[in-house]
């Protein structure tokens, strides 16, 4: 039997099958979701038949692909963001970076209106979160109170494009630039997201040293479970990868043996002379990697991308540019100057004043059924998570959280994914101004 009679046989499947139904009044509008055709369906079924199953030929078309789209040498595919982020602080801690590397104690800056696992991978690192407040109403960092979070211990800047909205990179790199810090882009929510720096438009999650995204459903693209690192330095590739894979020190990748033509005549550490090299370990690693299935999906996802980002940017604006009239109850969102984001949601805060509550207006859109959600965390420093770690030793607030509170009090957010049609975002204008009279 011929491939192509299956793949054929699955196209036709998921036409009939996967065609999303036309969204009609009274139906659910979610905050994200896929959005895919015959191409990512035949991919996976394409990857299952070779039973290749762990990282092939799928994976090395993603890591190319989307290299070339974030126009960034070196790319790893992973099995999560979470992953991603937990790669790239656990990077940041390398013996090979030897002074600059972050040791136990060491303070890494970021925010507490953040996603769990942005924050998570740096007390699991052993360093010390140093929240700085955000600013309203762009959702992320307030760059103007960057020198009051340093210490003499600082050792880099780990933070998220909020939203999608692009963070004050030019404010966060000439920081970093000055103080000697590494930069960590998590851009699990902005792919795509660009930033004018010295007159250039830069992808976001390239400025910094390293950049991370997500590819769970509800991102810009997905493969199911998945994520990436990515970065324009040859080290912190190389470290990124050894971690990835086991702690290894070898670069061949499954499968294949004495890449290097070295494989028996290396030195390494207290071994033996000739020590088999695929079996030297360089870092105390984890497995991280995807499975070629996953990476099959992200090939097909990847093409589909630029048009994804600008469907998200014309839903937002549309949004934006209906709920205008409602400034008086709502801060309404604004992009980062200088920058064009590659939004994730439509965030709203409640003015307060506004005769109405975040959780009445919430409340109302759901009953309506529109998912709504929270900016994750809110505060995350206010979760149990946090209960067990001590203000000023394990981590710190530079400055007050007062933004970030009020964020988590009375801010929420709806959805502007790709699969978004008109009648869907009137049907949230609607029910948004209803909500608040
Ligand atoms: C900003 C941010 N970082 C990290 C993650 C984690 O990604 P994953 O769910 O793939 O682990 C998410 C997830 O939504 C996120 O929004």
């Amino acid at each position: 039997m011929e491939k192509k009679q299956i793949l054929d046989m699955v196209a036709e499947y998921c036409r009939e099958q996967h065609l999303a139904e036309e969204w009609k009044p009274g139906d659910r509008i979610n905050y994200a979701g896929r959005v895919y055709d015959e191409e990512e369906l035949c991919n996976l079924v394409d990857a299952s038949l070779d039973f290749w199953l762990t990282a092939g030929k799928y994976t090395e078309e993603f890591e190319t692909g989307l290299g070339r789209y974030l126009d960034v040498p070196y790319c790893s595919v992973v099995n999560s963001g979470s992953s991603a982020n937990l790669l790239a602080m656990t990077a940041l801690t390398s013996p090979l970076l030897k002074e600059k590397r972050v040791m136990p104690g060491d303070e890494v800056i970021t925010v507490a209106a953040a996603f769990p696992t942005t924050v998570a991978p740096i007390v699991q690192c052993g360093a010390v979160p140093v929240f700085v407040d955000i600013a309203i109403p762009y959702y992320n960092i307030d760059a103007s109170r960057l020198e009051e979070a340093l210490s003499p211990r600082t050792k880099a800047v780990f933070l998220a494009h909020s939203l999608g909205n692009v963070f004050n990179l030019k404010a966060v790199k000439e920081f970093c630039t000055t103080h000697g810090l590494f930069l960590i882009e998590d851009n699990c929510d902005a792919l795509g997201a660009e930033y004018k720096t010295d007159g250039k438009l830069e992808k976001s999650g390239t400025v910094g040293d390293i950049g991370t995204s997500s590819f769970y459903p509800a991102h810009h693209m997905t493969m199911g479970e998945g994520g990436a690192v990515y970065t324009k330095y040859p080290l912190l590739h190389r470290i990124v990868r050894s971690l990835r894979d086991w702690g290894r020190d070898c670069v061949c990748s499954g499968g294949q043996d004495n890449r290097c033509g070295h494989r028996f005549d290396g030195q390494y550490g207290t071994l033996p002379k000739g020590y088999d090299h695929k079996y030297v370990y360089s870092h105390l690693g984890y497995n991280l990697k995807v499975t070629d299935m996953q990476a099959a999906i992200g090939a097909a996802q990847l093409k589909k991308l630029p048009g994804f980002v600008e469907k998200r940017r014309a839903n937002w604006n549309y949004l934006r540019e209906h709920l205008e009239g409602l400034q008086d109850f709502f801060v309404l969102p604004e992009a980062e100057p200088g920058s064009d984001p590659s939004w994730f949601g439509f965030m709203l805060l409640v003015k307060e004043g506004a005769g109405k509550t975040r959780d009445q207006v919430t409340a109302y859109l759901e009953k309506h059924r529109i998912q709504t959600r929270a900016l994750f965390a809110g505060n995350i420093t206010r979760h149990p998570c946090f209960e067990a770690l001590e203000e000023g030793k394990d981590y710190r607030v530079a400055g007050g959280l007062e933004n970030t509170d009020t964020v988590m009090n009375r801010g929420f957010w709806v959805g502007v994914y790709p699969g978004m049609t008109k009648a869907m975002l009137d049907e949230m204008v609607l029910r948004i101004h209803e909500s608040i009279r």
